[in-house]
């Protein structure tokens, strides 16, 4: 929203205030006793009416909109993967097509390098890859998967992408595969999706990818954005397990339509208002076929909103979760730019030795970057079995979230 200065501030809720309008879910545990022993359940509820009714053992009433919804399973992430474009395109490369340099990117962005879709390579096949790698860490089959979603803003079909991966990753069994559209918050947004599919739906497996090709709506002459971006994707299984081993502590979501203004890359104007005379009759008919414009970006913005932002959802997510900012083992945010990251860091006291970013090698990958960057921590050992990430996205839209999450 535009202040008095008209500088934009993002509305980002307080916790205070939260229980007013959205109604954020919390996930809490509580045991119950029943003639077969001691079970544990698991309650989705609003938190801002209280945990401590729960566990007192008062629950909701009847009259209470908020019926606590009964769930018997868990979720964790069990396998990851990803697959990036052959195509390396570096500063000193861009500096050819535009007015720049590797030191102004690198000094500015902490970015070096950045593959771009070419040839062969589409964002399906890097789905594809991305998607069977997470099934092979997991040891899961194709035909185990009961949810694909694919988390996309540059769908290669405008009716979403995720069957044709569901088909090429020979899931015979036919699951449910649909898209989620919210730019660079995609994959939190997916994660978030994927547990609430496992804990009210009783899906098993359910993989989440997150792909982007942005540079197919990057305008390459425009040096204030064409510098930012990359093309990958990224995968995590989630699975159902059992409620104690509960693997998503806390998750905060959010969006802001105000902000669309400082970043977007909207439909052109609609073509059809030259097919509408002024008495209803038809002028220039069929219309023109409506494209895309390029990303437009108020870089200072989007800065300021990111480093605003984010430290507030994560540090709700905790609250939600019950952990302090010190359980974190690594925090993983959205790689849009080091220097945000670096802020982000620094508002939540996050040292810099756990803080993941691999935006050096890939730029801004969208709703790839944050699967992307935690595969490559995973398989180079630095993530490891038991540990705590807080997962940050923000980006377009514009939206914001975060999620509090356990490796396997
Ligand atoms: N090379 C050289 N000079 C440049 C370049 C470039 N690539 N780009 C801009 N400049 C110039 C500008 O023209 C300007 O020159 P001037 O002072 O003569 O007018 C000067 O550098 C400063 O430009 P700013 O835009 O103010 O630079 P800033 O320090 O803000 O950095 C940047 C720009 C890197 C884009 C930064 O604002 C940023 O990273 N913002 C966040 C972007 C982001 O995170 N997006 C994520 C969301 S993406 C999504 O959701 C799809």
């Amino acid at each position: 929203m535009a202040n008095a200065s008209g500088l934009f501030t993002p509305s980002v809720p307080s916790l205070r205030l939260r229980g007013r309008i959205q109604t954020p879910i919390g996930i809490y545990r509580t045991g119950f006793l029943s003639p077969e022993g001691f079970s544990l359940m698991v309650f989705c509820s609003n938190p801002a009416q209280g945990s401590d009714k729960l566990a007192s053992g008062s629950g909701a009433s009847s009259s209470e909109s908020r019926a606590p919804r009964l769930v018997s399973q868990g979720c964790k992430l069990v396998g990851c993967g990803s697959a990036v474009p052959t195509l390396k395109v570096s500063n000193d490369d861009l500096a050819k097509i535009v007015d720049t340099s590797d030191e102004w990117i690198s000094v500015r962005t902490g970015i070096r390098n950045r593959r771009v879709l070419s040839g062969k390579d589409s964002l399906t096949t890097l789905a594809v890859e991305a998607g069977r790698k997470a099934l092979q860490m997991a040891q899961v089959d194709p035909d185990d998967v009961d949810l694909v979603l694919m988390c996309t803003s540059t769908p290669e079909d405008l009716f979403g992408s995720a069957p044709q991966i569901q088909k090429a990753l020979g899931c015979k069994s036919n699951p449910l595969a649909y898209d989620i559209t919210a730019a660079c918050s995609g994959f939190v947004l997916g994660l978030v999706s994927a547990a609430c599919h496992i804990r009210g739906a009783g899906f098993q497996n359910v993989l989440v990818i997150g792909a982007d090709a942005l540079s197919q709506y990057v305008d390459w002459t425009d040096r204030g954005t064409c510098i930012l971006f990359g093309d990958a994707a990224g995968a995590v299984l989630v699975q159902a397990c059992d409620s104690e081993e509960d693997g998503l502590f806390g998750f905060d979501l959010n969006s802001d339509g105000d902000g669309q203004r400082h970043l977007n890359a909207t439909i052109k104007e609609n073509e059809m208002d030259n097919a509408l005379g002024s008495n209803g009759s038809v002028l220039d008919f069929p219309p023109k076929r409506p494209s895309y414009s390029c990303i437009k970006m108020n870089g200072k913005e989007v800065f300021r909103f990111a480093v605003r932002s984010v430290p507030q959802s994560i540090e709700s997510a905790l609250e939600k979760a019950g952990l302090p900012g010190s359980s974190i083992d690594w925090l993983l945010l959205h790689q849009a730019n080091q220097r945000i990251i670096d802020a982000i860091a620094t508002r939540l006291e996050v040292p810099p030795e756990r803080v993941i970013s691999n935006l050096a090698n890939y730029g801004n990958t969208s709703a790839a970057s944050i699967p992307l960057a935690l595969d490559e921590a995973v398989r180079s050992g630095k993530v490891k079995a038991g540990h705590t990430i807080a997962a940050a996205g923000f980006g377009a839209g514009l939206t914001w979230g975060s999620a509090i999450v356990r490796w396997r």
